[in-house]
């Protein structure tokens, strides 16, 4: 049996160019208990605005590219159903603390600034350098770090921290997580280049440990942890 349609207003927060005054247009679009928020763009701008501007790629929740605003909590619109659907409106804004680059497309070049901090990729060693010999790894030493590498760099986190909009030094849960998926990696010898980034208003100091940023996290990353770790980690080395 095909789910009963209804008439859902979506609100999107539109803005023609970085710095322009935003506005909001309301769309009435058709919906059913699956309607994703994705689908709810997608036919805005087929059937009504074809200027709408928004990001996405896979719809599978897989590439992290369609991060928004629903009512004032941040999901990847491909996997976020239209919930107030029973209420018949639901608000569509940009990823909270980040500049727009058009409507719902936020400028990522800050975000790519404050991860290049934590150099997020493997140091070798230089007594294993990279394409020398074997860097064999137990599932056990994978399993520490795997948590971390599933990141798909959607931002909700850094759009959840109540501190990345109040501490522009903060580099955000994303860029930490990213930090500590490398430091806990058995094959990397980076903790010089990261320790001093981690270890300062930069990194941990200016956590305040709320959570928000894991309570978003759509592949269970727990940013916060990663945070609490590098604290944890740094204090033991003191
Ligand atoms: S830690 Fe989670 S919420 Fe943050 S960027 Fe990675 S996948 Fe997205
Ligand atoms: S479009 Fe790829 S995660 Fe949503």
């Amino acid at each position: 049996m095909t789910a009963p349609t209804r008439a859902v207003t979506i609100r999107v927060r539109r803005q023609q160019a970085p710095g322009a005054r935003p506005h909001h247009s309301d769309y009435q679009v058709p919906a059913t208990p699956h309607t994703t928020v994705l689908d709810a763009l997608r036919w805005v701008k087929e059937h009504c605005d074809p200027t709408l501007t928004f990001r996405w790629s896979c719809a599978s929740g897989v590439c992290g590219a369609c991060g928004v605003m629903a009512d004032g909590t941040p999901v990847l619109a491909c996997q976020q159903p239209l919930g107030r659907a029973a209420l018949g409106s639901v608000s569509i804004d940009p990823l909270a603390d980040m500049p727009v680059e058009r409507d719902l497309v936020v400028d990522l070049d800050p975000f790519h600034d404050s991860i290049l901090q934590v150099t997020p990729w493997l140091v070798p060693s230089d007594d294993a350098p990279q394409g020398e010999g074997r860097h064999v790894q137990s599932p056990a030493q994978l399993a520490v770090y795997e948590e971390f590498a599933s990141c798909i760099d959607c931002l909700l986190c850094q759009a959840a921290c109540p501190q990345v909009g109040e501490d522009s030094d903060f580099l955000g849960p994303a860029a930490v997580a990213a930090a500590i998926r490398f430091e806990a990696d058995s094959r990397d010898d980076g903790s010089d280049l990261r320790r001093s980034v981690l270890d300062s208003e930069a990194g941990y100091q200016s956590c305040v440990f709320d959570g928000s940023c894991s309570a978003v996290c759509p592949q269970g990353v727990d940013p916060a942890g990663a945070l609490q770790r590098a604290a944890l980690d740094l204090r033991d080395e003191l």
